[in-house]
């Protein structure tokens, strides 16, 4: 009987081996950790469809920030919820430098200095009360050329409050140029921008609704892409890297891998990926009805994400994997 030859086994023989010759790493520097803080609240308030995660008071949000970063997390994403009663059309409590995210990214931004990285979502669905991304026009429609001057005031904003990098993430034309111009003129050429370049309106998002107590009747797909658009992907990744972005994103990630893998193959800069609400819930549900392990799957499919080529990851186990990993 002919031995084999090739025995590919002989390298997954022990724990020890296995580490040696593993090709895709995740650490927890990798990772960035989305967190909600909401105004008007005593206690943070669970949000039900994505178990373990919150919407946090002011001070719940210090502290688990705080927590995150000792345990090794690469940055935080930061998402304010207002009150219902201040948001308006044109969610001008985004840009008020008392509103809740200006607020918190003050907190962080005075707890933390340079000792991670502060992100901010620049968008205005949080603060909108018909709960789209931009400002609407007469007809109802997002009018995305009035909404990019509106994302410029909102991230000279976020950068005043203390922000390293806004991430616009409402997918309006030409938001990142505009973006770049606004904050270098307000003297904020060092603050970064994450583009959410790639980003496709998504089933996977419900459970984000619930977690930003969102006002959405409808969907977003006027400004999201369509789920089997690749090619179209790669374009609005080309455009963001041409007008400035220092980072681009993939989002959501798990359905997406084959658009992470051509982003990472054609961008110059870092590439991110979203592990968003959904691929989240989907996850934990599994896992509390003892279908799956939770922390083995939820590993495993962040060493998805980075061999389909992210460097980074925004995941809201970010801080929960770096205990893991520890
Ligand atoms: C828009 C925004 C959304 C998410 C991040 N930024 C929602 C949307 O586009 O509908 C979703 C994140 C998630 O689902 O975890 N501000």
């Amino acid at each position: 009987m002919a031995f084999p030859r090739h025995r590919p086994r002989r390298l997954r023989t022990t724990p020890a081996m296995r580490r040696l010759v593993a090709q895709t790493s995740l650490e927890p520097r990798h990772l960035i950790l989305p967190m909600f803080v909401a105004d008007g609240i005593d206690e943070p308030r669970p949000i039900n469809s994505m178990p373990g995660v919150v919407q946090h008071t002011r001070d719940s949000l210090r502290r688990a920030a705080a927590d995150a970063v000792a345990a090794g997390v690469g940055g935080l994403m930061l998402f304010g919820v207002p009150l219902d009663e201040d948001k308006d059309a044109t969610g001008s409590v985004g840009v008020d430098p008392d509103g809740i995210l200006n607020v918190a990214l003050r907190d962080l931004a005075k707890d933390l200095g340079d000792s991670t990285v502060l992100m901010a979502d620049t968008c205005l669905d949080e603060f909108t009360d018909h709960g789209h991304c931009g400002v609407l026009d007469a007809h109802g429609r997002v009018d995305n050329d009035a909404t990019n001057l509106r994302y410029v005031e909102l991230a000279v904003a976020q950068a005043d409050s203390g922000a390293h990098v806004v991430g616009p993430s409402g997918m309006m034309d030409g938001q990142v140029a505009a973006i770049r111009d606004g904050l270098d003129a307000a003297g904020h050429t060092d603050v970064a921008i994450l583009a959410y370049s790639a980003k496709f309106a998504s089933a996977f998002y419900g459970p984000f609704r619930e977690a930003v107590s969102s006002s959405l009747t409808g969907d977003r797909r006027t400004y999201q892409q369509d789920a089997g658009n690749i090619r179209e992907a790669v374009r609005e990744i080309e455009l963001d890297i041409d007008e400035g972005a220092d980072m681009v994103m993939v989002k959501p990630a798990m359905s997406y891998l084959d658009v992470v893998r051509a982003a990472a193959e054609i961008s110059p800069v870092p590439v991110a990926a979203y592990q968003i609400s959904g691929e989240y819930s989907m996850i934990s549900a599994a896992a509390a009805n003892g279908w799956i392990d939770l922390q083995t799957a939820a590993l495993e499919s962040l060493v998805g994400i980075r061999r389909a080529g992210a460097d980074l990851i925004l995941t809201y186990w970010a801080a929960d994997v770096a205990g893991w990993l520890a």
